[in-house]
This record gives structure tokens, C-alpha cells and sequence, in this order.
């Protein structure tokens, strides 16, 4: 099989995402075939998939037939009816599922393609809520500087330093306003944590109140901040947050796209900091990347001044991904996998943490499954770490067999969460390998 499969070059009818006409040049790696945690390409080279697929949404791994089936099932049953006057069976199952076991007192639940998707509803809800109290002219959103929140309106408008990508798009829509992001390890305030008093923190209230505080309609963030590689905010931070923005009225949502379903050794990312938010968004790990879906989760609060949600996506509540969600949720749960998540992502920290003695690895952390390594050029300073030589050692460890990527100064890993010990070992080896030989070349 793998013979027949045609080279991805210039010229390619395909347009690949983020990728420079250069590195098209030098090639494409094809992935032609995927098992538990490996992928394979078009040469029938395997590969320890440490990123879940790079974007990291394949919580249970390749190759799981029963997915498969749970898609083919309900095409068959139900292929597809509209999200608005109608209602389908998945789709209230999988909410009344959610409803189980979201954070706090997220209680309804809509359903989107993507997480970019649940974000721009996420946002339309924030105005619904505002518009029906009365508050109709409330559309400014609050988001961080190295946030990502996808790729429309409000998502770009989030982008923050993750990608030039926001600067390519402007102007953009209007309402957007940025904070400084809880990233001890490089303070954009150049502060030390604790003496720091928040202030990353405390910042917020300053610049809502010099923004014209009665035009705040959410703020949004991650629990986790993917944008400086799998940063976990100190505990203080989220509760801050809450206090504000219940002293201003604006509704906090946490997009727990990427952290959701178990990523973090928990079963949302929220439940690591001790707040409750009046909505989350959900995307990735809910069908473990096997079909698209978002979704927004919210509070009875937040539904109940709402007559109606002005809103109808042709694929909106969409019964098929929908079933292949709740096949996703039962595996998790029959294969005990946030636990694993848990258990394997200390292991795997522990492994990593014998490479503090390199002379560029700065911070090592995680949080159950998603762990970084954040490098730098002076341990003292945290001085920043050139992008080409995380490259360069991403490249290296691809070229023995393990796919993983960089994300702001840090090698972030996210694997499928069925990885047991012994790939773990594996993969510490081929890191440990790719840095040293990365440092040698750099002269340190
Ligand atoms: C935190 C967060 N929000 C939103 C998105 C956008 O999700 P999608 O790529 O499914 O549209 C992403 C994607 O990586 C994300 O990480």
C-alpha cells in the first residue's frame, strides 16, 4: 500500500496548513496508517506519535474499529437532521453525558464542528446573555497575550504572540482586548512568583477599568496555556480571575479544548483550579479526533435569561459525531484512561526530569499527559532559546522515530493516553539523544 501512495511536493494540488512553500520543498511526510500510539508513513516508516496527532486531539490512540462502528451505525440509523426546531437522539445523550461530569455547574451543552466553532459560540452566548438582561452593548472580550483560541473572529482576535498569524489578518473584529498570561518562568511583568502578588493577575481589573468596564461581555482562557508549551497557571491566578469578573458582571469561559476529556490526568483542566466557570468550550479529545466536533457548555444561569440562541450551523448538533463522542466516553471510561493519563504522565515527568543537567533545558513541567520542556540559552537569565534549534531537535527525534513539535521556546508532548511505560522509555532515550546531539552542534 504504502508504494502507491504519491509524494506530497510542489506540485501538489493539496494546500497544507502552516507549512512554507520551503518546507514543501524539502518534503512532506505522508502518514498513511495509524495503531494505538504509531503512525506510519508513505516509505512504511513507524513513528511513536508523542502529540496525538501534533494537534493533539487522538486521546485513545489509532485504529479503534469500534468508533468506526459507532459512525457507521448511526449513518445508517440517522445520518443527519438540523440542529434547529429538531432534536436528535445522540446529541441529547451525549449533553445529558456531559452534564455528568462537567466542572462546577456546567449544565447545557450545544454542539459545534471544532473548537474554533464552540469558541465563536462561546461568544455568542456572552452577548445573548448580556442582550436579554437588558446589557446590549457589552462586546468587549478579554483574552491573553499567547493565547490560542482558534482560527475565527474571536479565535484569531486571541492569537495573541502564538503565531504571526493575528498580524496577517487585521484589521480585525472590534473588542478585543489582551492581558499579560501567567508565565512565571519568562514574567512578561518581570516579576518573581510570589512576590509578584499576581500581578498578571491583578492587572485585569486595571485595564477593564480603563476600557469601560460596562462593555465587557467574557473573558476567555485556557486552564492550561498551550501558547509558552503546557503552562499550568499558580494556583492563586484562576480564583483572581473569577473574583473580577463576577465584580464586573462579565462571564468567564474557559476553553478547555485541548485540555478536556483527560489530557491533564484529570477529567476537564478546570478541575485543577479551584474556580467554577460559566462556561466551558470542549473539542479534540471528545471524539479523540476520529469525526469534527465542538462543543459549549454553560450554566443554568447563563441559559436562563436566554429566550432563544440565535443561531443554526448546517452542522450543529450533528447526530453522527455525536455518537462516535459517546463510544469516545465510554472507552475512556471502560480503559480507565484520565487515570492513566495521571499515573503515565508522572512517569513520564519523572523521565524527563533527568535532563535538567543539560545545559540548555531550562523548565521541565506537566500536568498528566502534557508535559514541556521550555529551553533556554542561560539558566540564569531564562534567556530565550533560538526557534531553529528547536526545530533542529524536533526534526532529530522524528528522524529516530518519534514525531513531536515545539511550541514557544518549549518541546511540548501531548501522546495518546493509552502509552504505557516502556514506550515512555523509548521516547526519554530518543529526546535525550536529540538534545545532547543539538547542544553538541550549538557548542554548549
Ligand atoms: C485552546 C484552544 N482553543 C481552540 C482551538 C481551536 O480548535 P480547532 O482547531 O478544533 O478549531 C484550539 C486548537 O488547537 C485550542 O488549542
Amino acid at each position: 500500500m504504502s508504494e502507491q501512495v504519491k509524494k506530497m511536493d510542489e506540485t501538489s494540488h493539496l494546500i497544507l496548513h502552516r507549512t512554507t512553500k520551503d518546507e514543501i520543498r524539502q518534503g512532506v511526510t505522508v502518514i498513511t496508517r495509524g495503531e494505538g500510539i504509531r503512525v506510519t508513513d508513505q516509505d512504511g516508516k513507524t513513528y511513536i506519535d508523542l502529540d496525538s496527532g501534533v494537534t493533539r486531539p487522538v486521546h485513545l490512540g489509532y485504529g479503534r474499529k469500534e468508533l468506526a462502528q459507532a459512525a457507521y451505525d448511526q449513518m445508517c440509523e440517522l445520518a443527519y437532521f438540523t440542529p434547529c426546531q429538531f432534536a436528535n437522539v445522540p446529541a441529547m445523550k451525549l449533553a445529558d453525558q456531559l452534564a455528568e461530569i462537567a466542572p462546577g455547574e456546567i449544565n447545557k451543552f450545544t454542539f459545534e464542528c471544532d473548537g474554533s466553532e464552540a469558541v465563536e459560540s462561546a461568544m455568542k452566548l456572552a452577548k445573548h446573555y448580556h442582550y436579554f438582561r437588558g446589557d446590549k452593548n457589552r462586546y468587549k472580550v478579554i483574552s491573553r497575550r499567547g493565547a490560542y483560541h482558534g482560527v475565527n473572529g474571536i479565535g484569531i482576535r486571541a492569537l495573541g504572540t502564538v503565531m504571526p498569524m493575528r498580524q496577517m489578518m487585521e484589521p480585525l473584529a472590534p473588542g478585543s482586548v489582551f492581558v499579560e498570561s501567567p508565565y512565571c518562568y519568562r514574567c512578561q511583568h518581570n516579576l518573581r512568583y510570589p512576590d509578584c502578588n499576581m500581578a498578571c493577575a491583578r492587572d485585569i481589573e486595571r485595564i477593564i477599568e480603563f476600557e469601560g468596564p460596562e462593555l465587557f461581555s467574557m473573558f476567555i482562557g485556557e486552564p492550561i496555556m498551550q501558547g509558552f508549551g503546557a503552562y499550568l497557571p499558580p494556583p492563586e491566578y484562576w480564583p483572581i480571575v473569577r473574583e473580577i469578573c463576577d465584580k464586573y458582571g462579565i462571564l468567564m469561559v474557559i476553553d478547555e479544548v485541548i485540555c478536556a476529556f483527560g489530557r491533564t490526568g484529570k477529567m476537564f483542566g478546570t478541575e485543577h483550579l479551584n474556580v467554577k466557570p460559566d462556561m466551558i468550550t470542549m473539542a479534540k479529545g471528545i471524539t479523540s479526533g476520529y469525526i469534527p466536533l465542538g462543543a459549549v457548555g454553560c450554566t443554568d444561569a447563563v441559559m436562563e435569561p436566554i429566550d432563544v440562541f440565535m443561531h443554526l450551523h448546517t452542522y450543529g448538533n450533528h447526530p453522527v459525531s455525536c455518537a462516535v463522542a459517546i463510544k469516545s466516553l465510554e472507552i475512556l471510561k471502560e480503559e480507565k484512561l484520565v487515570e492513566n493519563s495521571a499515573a503515565m504522565g508522572e512517569y513520564f515527568l519523572e523521565g524527563l526530569k533527568s535532563f535538567t543537567k543539560h545545559p540548555s533545558v531550562g523548565e521541565i513541567r506537566g500536568v498528566g499527559l502534557w508535559t514541556a520542556i521550555d529551553f533556554t540559552t542561560d539558566k540564569n537569565t531564562h534567556a530565550p532559546f533560538p526557534l531553529k534549534n528547536l526545530v533542529s531537535m524536533v526534526n532529530r527525534a522524528k528522524d529516530k522515530g518519534v514525531i513531536t513539535k515545539c511550541m514557544g521556546m518549549a518541546l511540548e508532548f501531548a501522546p495518546p493516553l493509552n502509552i504505557g511505560k516502556d514506550d515512555i522509555d523509548e521516547v526519554i532515550r530518543v529526546l535525550e539523544e536529540a538534545i545532547t546531539e543539538e547542544e553538541r552542534e550549538m557548542g554548549l
